[in-house]
Order: structure tokens, then sequence, then C-alpha cells
């Protein structure tokens, strides 16, 4: 699978977002080690602390697929080039990096950004 192809997904998947509060749509698609893919988009809620990102969504899907390692993840909005993923979240991506680390693929005007996950959250929490 080509990162312009993951891509794709998450735009396909921003396009399903339930964001009436913020207006700011997000789409995510997940790469796991298995070779298959699972998109997510964020969904809020009137309580707004209840809102779920599209990163995690994806997650939740390749978890609930049986999937434990994740090589890659796409991330589009809308509403903003080289949308990264929030704090929250790449804690939650570190938790299922792939034995290879794990590719944050964003994009924008110039083309896609890959940034590994260890730029992004140096020293993740581990138990
Ligand atoms: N959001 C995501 O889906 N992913 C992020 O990494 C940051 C924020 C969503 C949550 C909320 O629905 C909207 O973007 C504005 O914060």
């Amino acid at each position: 699978m080509e990162y312009k192809e993951l891509i794709k997904l998450a735009i396909e998947a921003s396009k399903n977002s339930y964001s009436p509060y913020s207006n700011f749509a997000v789409g995510a698609c997940v790469l796991t080690s298995n070779g298959n893919v699972y998109k997510g988009c964020n969904f809020e809620n009137s309580s707004f602390g209840l809102t779920i990102c599209a990163e995690r969504n994806a997650v939740g899907s390749a978890i609930t697929a049986g999937e434990k390692e994740i090589k890659a993840i796409a991330i589009y909005s809308p509403n903003s080039q080289y949308c990264a993923p929030c704090g929250a979240c790449r804690q939650v991506l570190y938790e299922f990096k792939s034995k290879e680390g794990l590719d944050v693929i964003t994009t924008g005007d110039n083309g896609l950004e890959i940034i590994p996950l260890e730029d992004l959250l140096p020293r993740g929490f581990n138990l």
C-alpha cells in the first residue's frame, strides 16, 4: 500500500466526519503490519469532552478487527494543511507502533510529509 493511497482513504473517511460543533473535519487511515487498512473520522458530541478523534477511531477499528501492530497512519483535514495528531492520539498510536516504528503521514500543498512517530512523541509512556 502506497502512502498516497493511504491518504486517499483518509480523505474518504473525512467525508463522514460528524463535527457540527467545531466544523473541523478529520479523516484517518491506519496501515497494519498485516497489510490491512482501517479508516476513522472524528465524531463530536453536545457534551464536548466526549469527542473522539479520527486517529483513535481508526485505531479502534483496527483493534476491533484483531490487529495489534500499526506501521503507518495517514491523516487528512479539509480545514488544515499538514494536520498532525493531538497529544492523546500520539500516545495511543505509540501503544501499537510496529517493530519498525510508525510513520505519520500528512498532506498539503507541497505533497506528503512523513514523520516518524518517535519525532512527534519522544519518550512515550510505557508501563
Ligand atoms: N481532532 C481529530 O480528529 N484529530 C486530532 O488529532 C485533533 C483534533 C478533531 C476533534 C474535534 O472533533 C475537532 O478535530 C476539533 O478539535
